[in-house]
């Protein structure tokens, strides 16, 4: 962890990073908490309140999907709901500033699915764990992926969902766009690859509000740092990215994500 008054951030070697190479920045459900979504893993998170009765693994897989469709729909739907009802937090806004400031060399991988980057205005955004927004085709019929009816809700039944939640092309059930824990990470739907190149051309990477559990932000970092890349993690709490990013010769801001990134503009800024 830094100490108190900056003293152990390695202010310039983080100002350097952005004219190494690309920044990225990459984002977890701690950015999105300051906007009032539950974590994960957090006190309320989503895999901890509920989870004697539902445990995650059947909730969001593939095989679970097959054998009960419409309850693990239901399930997406509720938290699709939630999404809803919120907005884009400051964290988000300074992002989209990132994206006008460095243009073409700046890139946001978010393991997130509530949409809220795209709402706040980024562009250049990789959705590496899906959007709950979307739906696509469950025998991939078709490439594509589209937004999911706004009248399917929870409360619906069985047979109305059913014919709300169809493939237009091929009449089989549709499938929420997320990857699931069954699934691996691909080009095609997530673009794993392309995130993966950006990690090895970057010059400073910042991890915001995440775990660290799933293994996009630790691969990314890790291979980014040895391609000689700076790290900067930005979580009230310490885990393994805030360490490596110490090891990076960068820094752990030990806060939320809104005070994080206002802390790292300024060092930015010098
Ligand atoms: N600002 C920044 N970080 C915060 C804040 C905040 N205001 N509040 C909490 N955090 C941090 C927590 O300390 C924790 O490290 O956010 C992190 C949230 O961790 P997880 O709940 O594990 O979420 P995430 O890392 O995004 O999970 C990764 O796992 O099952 C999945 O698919 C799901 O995309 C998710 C993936």
């Amino acid at each position: 962890m830094e100490k108190p008054g900056g003293g152990g951030v390695n202010q310039a070697r983080i100002r350097q990073g952005p004219s190494r190479g690309y920044v990225l920045v990459i984002t977890g459900a701690g950015i999105s908490a300051e906007s009032g979504i539950p974590t994960f893993r957090g006190d309320d998170g989503y895999w901890t309140i509920g989870s004697v009765n539902y445990r995650p693994e059947e909730l969001g897989t593939l095989r679970k999907f097959q054998e009960v469709p419409w309850d693990i729909w239901r399930w997406y739907l509720h938290r699709r709901q939630v999404c809803e009802k919120a907005m884009p937090n400051p964290a988000h806004h300074r992002l989209v500033e990132w994206e006008s400031r460095w243009g073409e060399r700046f890139h946001l991988v978010t393991q997130n699915v509530d949409g809220l980057h795209r709402q706040a205005g980024q562009r250049n955004l990789f959705e590496s764990h899906g959007n709950l927004q979307m739906m696509r085709c469950s025998q991939h019929c078709l490439p594509r992926t589209w937004p999911i009816p706004s009248s399917a809700k929870v409360g619906c039944g069985d047979l109305e969902l059913k014919t709300l939640l169809a493939c237009p092309n091929c009449g089989a059930a549709a499938r929420p766009h997320l990857l699931w824990f069954d699934e691996s990470y691909n080009e095609e739907h997530y673009r794993w690859s392309s995130a993966q190149n950006i990690a090895r051309k970057a010059g400073l990477v910042v991890t915001i509000g995440t775990s660290g559990v799933a293994t996009l932000p630790s691969r990314l970092s890790s291979l980014a740092k040895s391609c000689g890349a700076v790290l900067v993690d930005i979580n009230p709490e310490q885990n393994p990215l805030s360490r490596q990013a110490q090891a990076s010769g960068g820094a752990h801001l030990a806060c939320g994500a809104g005070e994080g990134l206002e802390r790292l503009e300024k060092i930015l800024q010098g």
